[in-house]
């Protein structure tokens, strides 16, 4: 593990919000406010936030980045490793949901705990998927092999990845990093401003 962590930056989004596509195009920017944000926290430069035809941010000046919107939070990161963070927001889930992305074993790894783990599971598997780039087909090939209070240890396609967990009231964030290191968290009370240079 590295000694430093990515800074994961983690904002709400404005309170009242437009609809439809205004809508989506307002929690993209704040997600990439956020993605700035990081990358102005750790000394990286302005990077250009390129996706290729599949939707994978593709790297920039040797600095990897991913983000996340949630319909009232979003979290973004940079990091020289490659990495993934999503932000999941608790909802009332069906049961074949469930079991699309848990599997027994996994269940019953969490039942020893006295949790679910559904929201852990589903946000954990996503920022693993989104560091290695791949979209949802993927998530067969995804396990988890250990839970501890705030990480999961999954595996993947034979790969072993920490994946840390924040928890908020109503929300989960998780982060994935190909080296597995702690992230360092900035957490915002108020939407971040259109200027990333405002200090925290
Ligand atoms: C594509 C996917 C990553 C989108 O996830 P999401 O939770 O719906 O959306 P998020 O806001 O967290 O992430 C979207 C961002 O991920 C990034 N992204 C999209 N595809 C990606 C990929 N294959 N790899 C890495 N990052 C990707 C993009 O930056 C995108 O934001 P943008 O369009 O504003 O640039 C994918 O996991 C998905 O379709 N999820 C649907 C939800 C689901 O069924 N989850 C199962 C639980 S494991």
């Amino acid at each position: 593990m590295s000694a430093q962590g990515p800074v994961i930056v983690i904002a709400p989004l404005p309170s009242v919000l437009p609809r439809g596509r205004e809508r989506v195009e307002l929690q993209r920017d704040h997600a990439r406010r956020a993605v700035r944000r990081s990358a102005l926290a750790q000394n990286a430069p302005r990077l250009a936030l390129r996706k290729n035809v599949d939707e994978v941010p593709q790297p920039d000046q040797g600095w990897h980045w991913s983000l996340s919107h949630s319909p009232s939070r979003v979290a973004g990161v940079v990091s020289p490793s490659r990495v993934g963070v999503d932000v999941e927001e608790a909802r009332a889930v069906r049961a074949d949901m469930i079991d699309r992305i848990l599997d027994e074993r996994e269940k019953a790894l969490f039942e020893e705990r006295g949790e679910d783990g559904f929201l852990r599971t589903w946000t954990g598997k996503e920022a693993l998927l989104k560091e290695f780039g791949v979209g949802l087909q993927a998530l067969s090939r995804c396990r988890i092999e250990r839970v501890d209070a705030d990480t999961l240890e999954l595996r993947f396609d034979g790969q072993r990845r920490v994946v840390y967990q924040r928890f908020f009231p109503d929300h989960v964030v998780s982060i994935c990093s190909q080296d597995s290191s702690e992230p360092r968290y900035e957490v915002w009370d108020a939407p971040l401003a259109p200027s990333e240079e405002r200090a925290p």
